[in-house]
């Protein structure tokens, strides 16, 4: 019997370089109905984020930002921003949960999670993955402005097409359709969040 970590003969082609459709997140694609087309490839997000961390870098030159990711959702963006950012950050996380559905906020948001670190005097850089209504960004930076940091600003991966306007929204990755999507830490109800790319998500909302 092969062991569990073979990876067995559709995984590797005969050169022994892993083919598109083989690549983990793409044949958990394959397999789920419920994921739709891709909306933002792998290759885009990571040349995104290349992008992001040099404007960053450049920003934030003898001041190097406090990392305030929102959680969980932003986990997988805020590891990869972090590495493309040549300045020694550093890192905090929050967790804020919204009353109502898991899908749609509604406006009323409360920390699950706290930040540990004192904000007095930082530079803050808020790292999320999605602005829909703007709601719960609205929110956060209500909260975190209180704490006097020395400036605050925001990096979205992704910011839906709304009228959603922040001054301190500065950092944004991609605009995309209202549709929901799934994908590089976005969930429904937990899941797809290791999707390598952002994909319409075609199933039925909790
Ligand atoms: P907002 O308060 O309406 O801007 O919504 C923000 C939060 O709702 C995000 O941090 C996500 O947790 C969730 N959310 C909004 N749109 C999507 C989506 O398309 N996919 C997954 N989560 C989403
Ligand atoms: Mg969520």
């Amino acid at each position: 019997m092969a062991p569990l970590s073979s990876p067995g003969p559709d995984v590797a082609s005969a050169s022994g370089v892993p083919q598109v459709a083989d690549i983990p997140g793409e044949r958990l694609a394959r397999e789920d109905p419920d994921l739709g087309e891709v909306i933002v490839t792998e290759d885009e997000i990571r040349d995104k984020i290349r992008e992001l961390g040099a404007r960053i870098t450049a920003d934030y030159a003898g001041r190097p930002p406090l990392l305030v990711g929102v959680l969980k959702g932003a986990f997988v963006f805020m590891s990869d921003l972090s590495r493309a950012i040549a300045l020694s950050v550093e890192f905090d996380f929050m967790a804020v949960a919204s009353y109502g559905s898991s899908t749609r906020t509604s406006g009323v948001v409360r920390i699950v999670k706290d930040l540990d670190t004192d904000l007095a005097g930082r530079h803050v850089l808020v790292v999320e993955d999605i602005v829909d209504s703007g709601l719960t960004l609205a929110f956060l930076l209500r909260n975190l402005a209180a704490r006097q940091p020395a400036s605050l600003a925001v990096c979205a991966l992704l910011v839906k097409d709304t009228e959603v306007t922040s001054p301190e929204l500065s950092y944004i990755g991609f605009h995309i359709p209202r549709d929901f999507v799934v994908g590089y830490g976005l969930d429904v109800a937990e899941r797809y969040r290791n999707l390598p790319c952002i994909r319409r998500y075609n199933g039925q909302l909790p």
